[in-house]
């Protein structure tokens, strides 16, 4: 269609040189649909074109009703039969509502009908509805000759004043009365076969706005993590790089200790890389790490299996950001004693069925301290302050197991709406088989926790499935009402479900 009435407009200016109205050249189509092809038009400089404004009289419903039944004072009279008897002024009321009080007044004021009594008589035989004979002018002209009716007509709300537009076209620069496509990008294929000589180009249009920007808004676990990372800056912490999601199983395992037959380094669990499958190379100290799993060291008999090489450089998902500490805190064996301070918060990815409170990958939150002279009791005294900062008081320590701490400690704190224990997080001593073979001196020693990002995300937003959350189902309306978030203070919304507590780790 739209193509159709853009070749009659070239035809028409192939034939006439130019478009003086485009009111009277295409008369039934209408004045966006004209507008629309110019525009397209002009865009390929075929055609340029001037806007026409004229002013016309437009009918209101009240006066389109006339149109339909007549004027209030032609139906009144109508109503009223000739003879002395006439009607009741009641019964027409009754009859003809709002229509029988505007109608009559018109009625008497023209001469047409009479009040008799209480009844209302015809004075004439025969009237001319002129009203409505006026509004068909000015339906059909958009006016009228006699200004006095289009006074009158809109002193009584029939008619309104109104502007269109049509356009008088000229030919442009390019003027032909064939359309080509045109061709909004060159790519790769026109340029190989050649295309791109004989394609027309859409022009740039600089004056176009454009995509008009909306307000961003952090998601809920990104409010979170911003407050997490706060707290950790108070407390002097540096924040560890964690843009490598992919890493060697010698980073996220072999270099913390965790033996290659680990149930955590079965398929099942990581998800290990296709393509590329291995890491180009291991850091010098990989010999260390073999020697101290094969047979120990630093007063550790090892776990006596044969290490190999091969299995530490298959590449992973890592599936926790210790694999990141552990690469820090190499970098900060190589510097002159420090002691130091660090965290990250980011996405780790565990091969794992996938439930309400569970994805195969979710945020950690870690922090890992090195310094001299500390003991459990450091950190111990550390996590109380660490989450006094969010308003979680009263933790409890539970023995537990993880390849490089030793002790290893889970974290619980009582939870008041559940009415018991809740597990919310996992820490511990790196062991020295981890330690001293990234490099770090005898006597230091380094602290470690990690918990989700998601489960205290969960609680504070009142969600209670991880896929509301996170994934394709997420609700855009929830990411952008949410209010900001505080750690130290409750908001609310806060959920008291099962389902909430259960842990990642
Ligand atoms: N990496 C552990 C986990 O995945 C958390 C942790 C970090 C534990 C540092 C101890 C020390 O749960």
């Amino acid at each position: 269609m739209s193509e159709e009435l853009k070749l009659s407009v070239l035809n028409k200016l192939e034939a006439e040189g130019s478009i003086a109205d485009t009111k009277t050249a295409f008369a039934d189509v209408s004045a966006e649909t004209i507008l629309g092809a110019l525009k397209s038009l002009e865009s390929q400089e075929k055609v340029t074109y001037k806007t026409l404004t004229t002013e016309v009289w437009t009918i209101e419903s009240e006066g389109q009703e006339m149109l339909e039944n007549g004027s209030y004072e032609a139906r009144i009279f109508d109503a009223v039969p000739a003879g002395e008897q006439g009607i009741s002024v009641a019964e027409l009321s009754a009859k003809y509502g709002k229509v029988a009080s505007l109608g009559q007044g018109t009625g008497f004021k023209n001469k047409w009908i009479k009040k008799n009594g209480s009844n209302i008589v015809r004075l004439v035989d025969s009237i001319v509805d002129q009203v409505k004979i006026d509004l068909e002018t000015v339906k059909a002209t958009g006016g009228h000759t006699n200004n006095d009716v289009i006074k009158d007509l809109k002193r009584r709300r029939l008619i309104k004043p109104n502007k269109t537009f049509s356009y008088a076209v000229s030919k442009g620069a390019n003027f032909s009365t064939e359309i080509k496509k045109q061709a909004t990008d060159l790519t790769v294929e026109m340029l190989q076969s050649g295309a791109w000589k004989n394609s027309e180009f859409k022009k740039f249009n600089f004056d176009s706005l454009g995509v008009s920007p909306n307000g961003g808004h952090l998601h809920p676990l990104m409010k979170v993590r911003e407050e997490f990372r706060q707290i950790f800056f108070e407390m002097g912490f540096e924040e560890m790089p964690t843009n490598n999601f992919v890493d060697s199983s010698f980073w996220n395992f072999d270099a913390l200790f965790v033996p290659q037959q680990h149930a955590a380094r079965d398929l099942q669990d990581t998800f290990f890389l296709k393509d590329p499958a291995v890491a180009n190379g291991l850091p010098a100290f990989w010999e260390t790490v073999r020697d101290v799993h094969e047979k120990g060291g630093y007063g550790s008999i090892g776990y006596r299996y044969p290490w190999s090489i091969e299995e530490a450089k298959r590449l992973v998902l890592r599936t926790h950001t210790t694999a990141v500490s552990s690469n820090v805190l190499n970098k900060l064996a190589q510097q002159p004693y420090r002691p130091a301070k660090y965290f990250s918060i980011d996405r780790v990815y565990r091969n794992e069925a996938v439930d309400a409170t569970h994805l195969a990958e979710f945020h950690q939150v870690e922090g890992v301290i090195a310094d001299k002279n500390m003991s459990l009791g450091s950190l111990i005294a550390f996590l109380d302050i660490f989450f006094q900062k969010m308003g979680i008081t009263n933790l409890r320590f539970k023995p537990t197991y993880n390849p490089y701490t030793e002790p290893s400690m889970e974290i619980f704190s009582w939870h008041d709406g559940f009415k018991k224990w809740v597990e919310i997080g996992n820490s511990g001593m790196f062991r020295p088989e981890m330690l001293r073979p990234l490099g770090l001196e005898e006597g230091v020693q380094v602290a470690g926790f990690g918990l989700s990002l998601e489960r205290p995300t969960m609680i504070k937003y009142g969600v209670d499935n991880i896929r509301a959350l996170v994934g394709h189902k997420v609700d855009l309306g929830m990411v952008q009402s949410n209010p900001a978030c505080r750690l130290d203070k409750k908001m609310g919304k806060e959920v008291f479900q099962p389902t909430a507590i259960e842990t990642d780790n």
